[in-house]
């Protein structure tokens, strides 16, 4: 198929551009290139790109092709506190727009790239896709009103499926330690410790980067009729785990690394244990290969392998809030968070 890969330069999207290539899809990526210079260690896209923002798209740009996976977002809960209405803007707003686009091109497939923290903090148990959604941010917002929106637009001609990811983890050429095992495991790594600053009980299901771009693809290339109109809770079983369960983990894989819980009163209460029967249902031939003890292994060899130092840790370029504030503080970003210009990424 030829797919449109948004987000192809962010840390899912630099992972699922490759595979779609070794499938055999004839794959373009679109991005801004926010995070063009963070990456750990150096990769280089070997398919078609187009640098745009994501709210500039026209119609023309999307000529061609017969399906859209969309990842291109201010992906995290932070990023909310950055400004408010740059999460609506490009979250919502531009991928509510994406969508009217690709159907306005015949484009039928769209995989929107959704999350299961839009079930808040749940308290009764499994959350499956029928769950009432108790966003808690603004980004947990912006995932369950473009959901919503998006979905009003299938017809028999476009057919939108959401997958409604855990937490994502595991090596990517554009690494991120803002999410909880990497930021875990970079942690025990680089200082011996691991620090919670709840009492660790929230459920967060996590899954790793390869197989969540491995769903991509299994949906991508599923019959229409199972994915059209669509939620899917995307994992299984198994990677539903709670904080301190996941921090036992990565303790036990660093020898000498000790667990130290700072709980504090109002510390996060977003919890979520997922439901995943739709999913093994609907795609009884995926398999989630890494387990969070086994993916966590891997992650672990594969940062002491590019012998992750504590300053790569720390520093800014890993951590989508401090980089984008620190692309704004350097006037590299405009106030409406584009480029200046002389700065936009062309290779
Ligand atoms: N990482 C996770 O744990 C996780 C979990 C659930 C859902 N998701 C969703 O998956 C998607 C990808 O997540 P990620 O971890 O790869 O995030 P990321 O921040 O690493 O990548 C996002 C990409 O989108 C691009 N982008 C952002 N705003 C843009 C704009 N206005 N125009 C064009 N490009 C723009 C960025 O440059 C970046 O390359 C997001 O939609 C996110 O909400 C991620």
């Amino acid at each position: 198929m030829r797919v449109l890969l948004t987000g192809h330069n962010g840390y899912i999207g630099s992972v699922l551009g490759s595979y779609l290539q070794e499938a055999s899809h004839d794959v373009v990526g679109l991005d801004t290139g926010y995070f063009q210079e963070c990456t750990l260690p150096p990769n280089k896209t070997n398919f078609p790109v187009i640098w745009k923002d994501l709210r500039d798209l026209e119609l023309v740009d999307l000529e061609g092709f017969e399906a859209v996976i969309h990842l291109a977002a201010l992906s995290n809960d932070p990023l909310g506190d950055l400004n408010k209405r740059w999460t609506d803007e490009i979250n919502r707003e531009a991928s509510v727009r994406l969508a009217n686009l690709c159907k306005a091109a015949g484009i039928r497939r769209f995989l929107f790239s959704s999350s299961c923290i839009m079930y808040g903090a749940a308290t009764t148990g499994l959350v499956n896709e029928e769950s009432p959604l108790d966003p808690k941010t603004d980004y947990a917002t912006s995932k369950v009103e473009s959901e919503y929106a998006i979905s009003k637009l299938a017809d028999k001609h476009f057919s939108p499926t959401f997958l409604r990811n855990g937490t994502v983890y595991g090596r990517s050429p554009r690494m991120r330690f803002d999410t909880v095992l990497n930021n875990l495991m970079g942690s025990a790594l680089t200082s011996g410790k691991v620090v919670l600053y709840s009492d660790g009980k929230p459920w967060r299901p996590v899954v790793h980067v390869q197989d969540v771009s491995k769903a991509f693809i299994h949906l991508l290339e599923a019959p229409v009729e199972v994915i059209h109109n669509q939620a899917f809770n995307t994992g299984a079983d198994h990677l539903n785990k709670t904080i301190i369960e996941l921090a036992e983990i990565v303790v036990g894989l660093v020898p000498g690394c000790e667990l130290e819980i700072l709980a504090k009163p109002g510390a996060d209460q977003r919890t979520y244990k997922a439901d995943f029967n739709k999913f093994a249902t609907s795609f009884p031939n995926f398999t989630f290969q890494w387990s969070p003890r086994d993916g966590a292994q891997e992650l672990s060899d594969a940062l002491r392998e590019i012998r992750l130092s504590d300053s790569d840790y720390q520093n800014h370029h890993f951590t989508r809030l401090r980089w984008l504030s620190f692309l704004l503080k350097t006037g590299r970003l405009d106030p409406s968070l584009r480029w200046q210009p002389e700065d936009v990424p062309k290779t």
